[in-house]
Parts: C-alpha cells; sequence; structure tokens
C-alpha cells in the first residue's frame, strides 16, 4: 500500500466516500470540523480542524504524508483548500478555488453558461443593487427564481410563484445583506443530478438521482440542505427518457470542454421542463445526500479514478450494480430555520437492518453523539426497485430516537408516480 487518501468534510457524502475509499488498497485519514464516527470507524485517523483553513488541512496532509485529497464539501473549495494541498504536493482531487467558482458564485457560473454558449441557461440578470433587483422583479413579465450568488447551503433561493408572492421577494431582498443576487426565469419541470468524475480532460458519468429539497412531505416548507433521494437501477430516472438523461451528460461535457483542467467532481441540477432539460446550477462537489445513493452502487474502485486522475491517464470506465437507491435522511427538530443543535442523538444501529448508515453533521464526544444544526444521519436502502429500497430505508427509520424529523415520502411509490404523472402532463401527453 503506498497511497494515502486524505479526505476532507464530515458530512454524510463524506461517510459515503469513506466507505467507497473503505476496502481500497488505500490508507484513508479524514479531518472535519465536527468528528463523524463513522468516519472516524473507517478511517485510519481522525482530526478536528477547521477544513477551510488552507494551512490547517495541508499541514495535516503533511502529517500523515498524504499523497492524494478528495475534498467533500464547497466551502474548502472555495477557501482555497485544493489549491493549498496542489502546491504542497497532494494532488487535490476537487478544483482550485478560481474553477470552484462554478458553484460558489452563481452570477459567475450564469455570465459562463451564456459566454461559453453552454446548453439550457436560463434567462438571467445579475443584480448588486438590491432595489434595482426588486424593480426588475415589478418589470419581469413571469416568475422568477431569485438566488444570492454566494454559497447559502441550499437555503437562499425564492421562488417567486412557487414559495413566496413577488412582495415577499422584495422584502425578503431589502432585509437581506446579499452582496449580489441573480434573478433567472422560474423552471417548471422535474429536478435531477447527474454527477460525474472529471480529470484530464475525462468525464465519467454516475446515475441520476431526485433529491427533495423541501423540508416536510409532499414538498411543502422551506428549502433545505436536502431531505432526501432516490435513483433507479438505470442511469435515468422513472420520469424521464434515456435520451433526456444523455442530453444532460452532453451538458456536463460542454461545461468541461469550456473549462480548462477541472478536476474533482462536477455535479449539475437540472430541471427536465417542457421545452426540455435547463441547468438550475452546477456544483464542484458530489451532492449530499445524493453521494449516498451513487457511491454505494460504484462498482468501481474509487481509488483507481483518483490515481488515474492523479497520473494524468484516462479515467476508467465505471460500472454500477444497476440497483435502485433510496436515501432518508433524520435531521435535528426545527431544522432547517431553527435546528436544534447540541442534543444527544440515538440511533439504534441494531435496528438499521439491511440498510446503509450514513452519518453526518453530528459531533462524536465522549459521552455521545450530539447534533450539530444540520442534517444528522442518512439511511439508504439499495434493491432492485425503488419501491423494495424505499422499503429497507423506511424500515430503518425505526433507528431514529426522538427529537429528529425525517420524511416518509421520499421514494414511495405515490411521490414517485406523482412525478412521473407531472412530466406528463406538462409534456401535454
Ligand atoms: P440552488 O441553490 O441553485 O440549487 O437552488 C435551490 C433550489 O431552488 C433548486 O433545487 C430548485 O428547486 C430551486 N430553484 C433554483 N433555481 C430555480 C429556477 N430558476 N426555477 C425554479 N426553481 C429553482
Ligand atoms: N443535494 C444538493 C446539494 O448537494 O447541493
Amino acid at each position: 500500500m503506498d497511497e494515502t487518501v486524505l479526505l476532507v468534510g464530515g458530512g454524510g457524502r463524506e461517510h459515503a466516500v469513506a466507505r467507497a475509499l473503505a476496502d481500497s488498497d488505500a490508507a484513508l485519514y479524514a479531518c472535519a470540523g465536527n468528528r463523524n464516527p463513522g468516519i472516524a470507524r473507517i478511517a485510519d485517523g481522525f482530526e478536528s480542524l477547521d477544513t477551510t483553513n488552507p494551512s490547517a488541512v495541508t499541514e495535516y496532509a503533511r502529517d500523515i504524508d498524504a499523497t492524494l485529497a478528495v475534498i467533500g464539501p464547497e466551502a474548502p473549495l472555495e477557501a482555497g483548500v485544493a489549491d493549498a494541498l496542489d502546491d504542497a504536493g497532494v494532488y487535490a482531487f476537487g478544483p482550485q478555488q478560481s474553477e470552484a467558482r462554478i458553484e460558489t458564485d452563481k452570477a459567475f457560473q450564469r455570465r459562463f453558461m451564456k459566454q461559453k454558449g453552454i446548453s439550457g441557461c436560463p434567462d438571467f440578470e445579475t443584480f448588486d443593487d438590491m432595489e434595482r433587483a426588486c424593480e426588475y422583479i415589478d418589470e419581469y413579465d413571469g416568475d422568477l427564481a431569485v438566488k444570492p450568488a454566494g454559497l447559502t447551503g441550499g437555503k437562499g433561493v425564492r421562488v417567486i410563484g412557487d414559495q413566496v408572492t413577488a412582495e415577499e421577494a422584495k422584502e425578503y431582498l431589502r432585509a437581506s445583506d446579499y452582496d449580489q443576487v441573480v434573478l433567472e426565469e422560474r423552471l417548471v419541470g422535474e429536478e435531477f443530478t447527474v454527477q460525474a468524475f472529471v480529470a484530464n480532460g475525462d468525464l465519467r458519468v454516475t446515475p441520476a438521482v431526485q433529491d427533495h429539497k423541501r423540508a416536510y412531505e409532499g414538498d411543502e416548507g422551506p428549502n433545505t440542505g436536502g431531505m432526501g433521494s432516490y435513483s433507479d437501477g438505470s442511469l435515468e430516472l422513472p420520469f424521464m427518457t434515456n435520451e433526456e438523461y444523455m442530453e444532460a451528460v452532453d451538458i456536463l461535457q460542454e461545461v468541461v470542454d469550456a473549462l480548462d483542467g477541472y478536476k474533482g467532481v462536477l455535479y449539475g441540477q437540472f430541471m427536465l421542463t417542457a421545452d426540455g432539460i435547463k441547468v438550475v446550477e452546477f456544483n464542484a462537489r458530489f451532492g449530499d445526500p445524493e453521494a449516498m445513493n451513487t457511491l454505494p452502487v460504484l462498482e468501481t474502485d474509487f481509488l483507481d479514478v483518483l490515481q488515474a486522475a492523479h497520473d494524468g491517464v484516462a479515467l476508467p470506465q465505471l460500472t454500477f450494480s444497476r440497483q435502485a437507491t433510496v436515501c432518508k435522511y433524520a435531521v435535528p427538530a426545527g431544522y432547517p430555520t431553527d435546528p436544534e443543535g447540541g442534543t444527544k442523538v440515538t440511533v439504534d444501529e441494531e435496528s438499521i437492518g439491511d440498510a446503509l448508515l450514513f452519518y453526518a453533521s453530528v459531533d462524536e464526544r465522549e459521552d455521545g453523539i450530539y447534533t450539530t444544526t444540520s442534517r444528522s444521519f442518512a439511511v439508504v436502502g439499495v434493491a432492485e426497485s425503488i419501491t423494495e429500497a424505499e422499503e429497507i430505508a423506511d424500515d430503518a427509520l425505526s433507528a431514529v430516537g426522538d427529537g429528529m424529523r425525517v420524511r416518509h415520502d421520499i421514494g414511495k411509490p405515490d411521490l414517485v408516480n406523482e412525478r412521473i404523472d407531472h412530466m406528463i402532463e406538462l409534456r401535454g401527453n
């Protein structure tokens, strides 16, 4: 064993990365602000540090003689952690700060799409004067999505005609201290995610996933980082065709071709509309929860991908187990608006059954595991069909202790059929 991998980040997504690397022929070390018990159990070492401090991360990388690094969350990418690791001779699988702007600056992202002629860009304008933005809302013929340009953990967007009225959107802008916002046409359709491994100009895609952003069952309530998600045994999802999936892949390829030397994961959030596929956003990393759908069905050794990326050679073709997955998150009471951090989390690991358990933003201390202000842990069912995977995940939710909230409806036939019917209705057939 001559590779040592440093995993940066301590959420559910990073637990999924750790598990994907657990059987690889590499030593695995991790660092995060919280002590994630799932990652700590798998890793050879776990360091609590501020992952947005590039020198703290590189110092730890040097201590453990890391040869490769995987950066999970967006905040370290924005802080230049990939640049610092690359400079320190540790190959970071994650884009450098300037290329992570495709996620960290939504105004940049839209201008980039327009300048490079990337397909699927909605009509948009950017504003740094909130009063001008409010005037634009009044003038615009149609509904708009209001998006802060910077990172908001998936919680900053307000969609007029869906979550808020035009008046509420204006109040939101006036009360905010955002430096810049993007206002763009409201897209109506079904959302899906496609994530790809990217390096050396190569793009290797993974099956589509549908996340559920809204906090409560029936897609009600405020936006969250994602309450749960599902994928099918095929590359596409039940409400879309394989051709539509391939169109999304083509858009990701256009992005890779337009960026010079992007490396890491490229995540496309798409809206399948009556007028075809539109881009909701790009992220510069795996999705959370989507990584927990994708990595458990990846048969290719993740380490082989990392090594090929590092060596400057073609990335391996990926193979998947062709199984469906359903992921459901347990979150602290009050999440996302008023989350109750610092309460003890009880997970009865015995009642997880056949599901996979991923710890997320919890902190393991001497006397137990505590919530932070974000999502706590997720259970994932993997099976032949979405329905079977959902049953496995939902059964495992009996392990969730008091004071936590879940969305039971994710992946259930009723909700999946609603998505299918929604697309039939929009397509007008
Ligand atoms: P984002 O932070 O860009 O992922 O946006 C969060 C969520 O807001 C997305 O997952 C969508 O559900 C919604 N959203 C963002 N942009 C639009 C848009 N142009 N039209 C409709 N919904 C949107
Ligand atoms: N699940 C949405 C995200 O990771 O941004």
